[in-house]
C-alpha cells in the first residue's frame, strides 16, 4: 500500500444510522493495522470532534493523576463544505486513510464528501424505512458499500435486509455490525470492536481490489 491518499466517506441520509460510530471505530481498526488514519468531521454538530475531545479530556486527567492515558491513534479535524476539496485533503494527509463523517441532512455537504471520496460506506439499520434512505444515498454514489449496523442476530428483519440488498445487487459488507452495548459505550473512548475490525479488513481488501482493477485499466 503505497503513498496514495485514500478517502472513505461515511454517509447515510438517515440520522442515527451509526455514521459517527462507524467513522470512529473503523478509523481505530484501520489504525490498529498500522495504517495512517485521519478523521474529518463534516457534521457541524461535531459528534466525532466531541468524541475525540472526550478522549483527550480523559487522557489529560489520567496524566495529571499518574495513570496511563489512552489516546485515539488518529486525529479528528472539523471541516466544512468549502474545504472539502480532494487535492487539499490529499496535500494535508499524504498516504493516509482519510475517513469523512457526514451530517444526516445537509445534502450539499454530503454530496461534496461523496464526490471527493474513493468510496462511500453507507451504514444503515435493517428496517425497511432505513434501507430506503440508505438506497437513496447509494444511488448518489459512484462507488459505495452498505454496512448493516445495529443488527439483531437471528431476527426476521436482519435476514430480510440481507436478502433485499443482495436481490437489488447492492454491494455490502459481509460483516454485520451487531447491536451491542460495548459499541454504544465506545462513544468518547479509544476502544474498537471486533466487528469493526472485520469490516476494516473487508474495506482494505475492497480498496486493494479496486486499485488493482484501475491499474489494469490504465495499462
Ligand atoms: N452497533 C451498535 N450497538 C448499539 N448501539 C449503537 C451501535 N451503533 C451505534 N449505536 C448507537 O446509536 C446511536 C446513533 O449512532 P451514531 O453513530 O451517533 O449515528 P449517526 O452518526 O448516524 O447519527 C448512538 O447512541 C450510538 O451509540
Ligand atoms: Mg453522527
Amino acid at each position: 500500500m503505497g503513498g496514495r491518499t485514500r478517502i472513505i466517506t461515511i454517509a447515510c441520509a438517515k440520522g442515527g444510522a451509526a455514521k459517527t460510530t462507524t467513522a470512529m471505530l473503523l478509523a481505530g481498526s484501520l489504525a490498529k493495522r498500522g495504517l495512517t488514519v485521519a478523521v474529518l468531521d463534516a457534521d457541524n454538530t461535531g459528534g466525532a470532534t466531541k468524541w475525540a475531545e472526550t478522549v483527550e479530556d480523559a487522557a489529560f486527567e489520567a496524566e495529571a493523576t499518574g495513570r496511563t492515558a489512552r489516546r485515539l491513534p488518529f486525529a479528528v479535524t472539523p471541516i466544512n463544505q468549502a474545504l472539502l476539496d480532494r487535492r487539499r485533503v490529499e496535500a494535508r494527509h499524504p498516504g493516509a486513510w482519510v475517513i469523512i463523517d457526514t451530517p444526516p441532512s445537509d445534502t450539499g455537504t454530503i454530496q461534496k464528501a461523496i464526490d471527493i471520496g474513493d468510496v462511500t460506506v453507507i451504514p444503515t439499520q435493517t428496517g425497511a424505512a432505513d434501507l430506503t434512505l440508505a438506497g437513496e444515498t447509494y444511488a448518489a454514489c459512484a462507488r459505495a458499500i452498505v454496512l448493516l449496523t445495529r443488527v439483531k442476530r437471528r431476527t426476521r428483519s436482519a435476514r430480510q435486509a440481507v436478502e433485499d440488498l443482495d436481490s437489488a445487487g447492492i454491494t455490502r459488507f459481509d460483516t454485520l455490525i451487531p447491536e451491542r452495548e460495548a459499541i454504544r459505550a465506545a462513544y468518547g473512548t479509544a476502544v474498537t470492536d471486533v466487528a469493526y475490525a472485520e469490516a476494516a479488513t473487508e474495506l482494505v481488501d475492497f480498496m486493494r481490489g479496486m486499485e488493482r482493477a484501475s491499474e489494469t485499466e490504465g495499462e
